[in-house]
């Protein structure tokens, strides 16, 4: 057993630990083992005669097969994932975050099921409910965020799955994930939860009765911007149904995307401590301005959220969103575009500065978006917050101009 499969180790060590098995690190006859690794590139895996080939038909993700079942590198991101994740069975990684959470609603829905989707999920999160899914005859009913023990009302026989993302990447309301995942275990309905604003270092999801828990890798965990990826990490009851459904459908990550992954892995908590700090830094001054109306952000005392994000989580990334009191979206966009530090662009989690405005009026069904002010979202970066504050009022000045 690897020193990574110690599961009494702390995140940070397992961070730095994970995946760097000796069989994957080294090789006897070459007399040492590499820190890191290494890339394997491979279509074609050789076999030493027929009697070999016949054997391992029969592979599990960790034997050399074909290529698409991947190589050590492969295998080494999804260990390291799964050793963060206490309660897990294994990972399965895909070529995006989207992919990641289709392949997952594909793999536990089956036609005539009803799902019950989180109203302020990922847009192409629901763009998969209300298409592909819907073609297949699974129902999707939208809920409340904030519905909490309320959930058990909208559970018919027919539902199989509750999809959970908290807090939302745009709105960022906290969800009683405990509540529901209790609810639902009570109830024989499995949950499945996008965890990519706090990975498992903020929020262990498994350890809080999430049966599924999926991350966009290409966010924080890359935390470059360079890569896409996303994971799937799952208990032992439901990993062999998803792992079937990955050999089905045939997905499969670059080795190279693998060791870029690793390697911000190995920097992740670091990373995430200072993304939070420099994004309360930040959000603790809007929260101060006469032209910002609210802050969104959970890890805020005045937050609606701030109660339920104490008690679950055990601190904050570095994505919120603020609105912009009384004005129009022409004042919004003058306010963005003469920022000078944040990059317009979307994804986030990266080392550098993210804005985009963002309209969630349009993307709901089950709740209202009321509030008329434009709303932005920032992701902070890990520059030096006093730089971004003094852009923000550059920001704010120019939207008044
Ligand atoms: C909350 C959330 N989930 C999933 C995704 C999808 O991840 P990817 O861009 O890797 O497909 C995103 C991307 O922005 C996201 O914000």
């Amino acid at each position: 057993m690897s020193k990574s499969n110690d599961d009494s180790l702390r995140p940070a060590t397992k961070l730095v630990q994970g995946g760097r098995r000796p069989e994957w690190t080294g090789d006897p006859r070459l007399g040492g083992s590499v820190v890191n690794p290494p890339v394997w590139r491979a279509s074609t895996i050789l076999y030493d005669n027929i009697a070999d080939l016949k054997a391992r038909g029969h592979a599990t993700h960790d034997k050399l097969y074909y290529g698409r079942r991947g190589t050590p590198t492969v295998w080494a991101l999804a260990d390291a994932l799964t050793q963060l994740e206490p309660g897990a069975e294994g990972t399965l990684l895909y070529p995006s975050g989207v992919a990641a959470n289709s392949a997952g609603l594909l793999a536990l829905l089956a036609p005539g099921d009803h799902l019950l989707m989180v109203d302020n999920a990922y847009e192409p999160t629901r763009l998969f409910c209300n298409g592909l899914l819907k073609r297949y005859g699974v129902t999707t009913t939208y809920y409340d965020p904030l519905i909490g023990a309320g959930i058990a009302d909208l559970i018919t026989p027919a539902t199989k799955l509750i999809f959970l993302e908290s807090p939302g990447s745009l709105t960022f309301e906290v969800q009683d994930i405990p509540a529901i995942t209790a609810i639902a275990r009570e109830r024989g309905v499995l949950t499945m939860l996008d965890n990519t604003w706090a990975t498992p270092l903020l929020f262990p999801a498994l350890a809080h009765g999430i049966d599924v828990t999926m991350m966009s890798l290409t966010k924080y965990v890359g935390g470059h911007s360079d890569a896409m990826m996303g994971s799937l990490t799952a208990t032992r009851a439901v990993w062999p149904k998803l792992r079937s459904a990955a050999y089905q459908l045939g997905q499969s990550v670059s080795p190279d995307d693998c060791a870029l992954m690793l390697r911000g892995l190995r920097t992740l908590d670091v990373r995430l401590q200072r993304h939070g700090e420099n994004g309360l830094m930040v959000a603790n001054w809007l929260v101060a301005r006469p032209e910002v109306g609210r802050v969104l952000h959970p890890a805020l005392p005045g937050d609606p959220g701030h109660a339920i994000w104490g008690r679950d989580f055990t601190g904050t990334s570095g994505l919120f969103g603020f609105t912009l009191k009384g004005v129009d979206e022409a004042a919004r966009t003058r306010c963005i575009d003469s920022l000078a530090h944040f990059g317009i662009g979307f994804s986030w989690g990266g080392f550098e500065s993210l804005v985009v405005p963002s309209d969630p009026a349009t993307i709901r069904t089950a709740t209202g978006w009321t509030d008329l002010d434009p709303l932005v979202r920032l992701s902070i970066g890990l520059e030096d917050p006093a730089d971004l504050i003094a852009d923000l009022e550059r920001g704010l000045r120019a939207m008044r101009a």
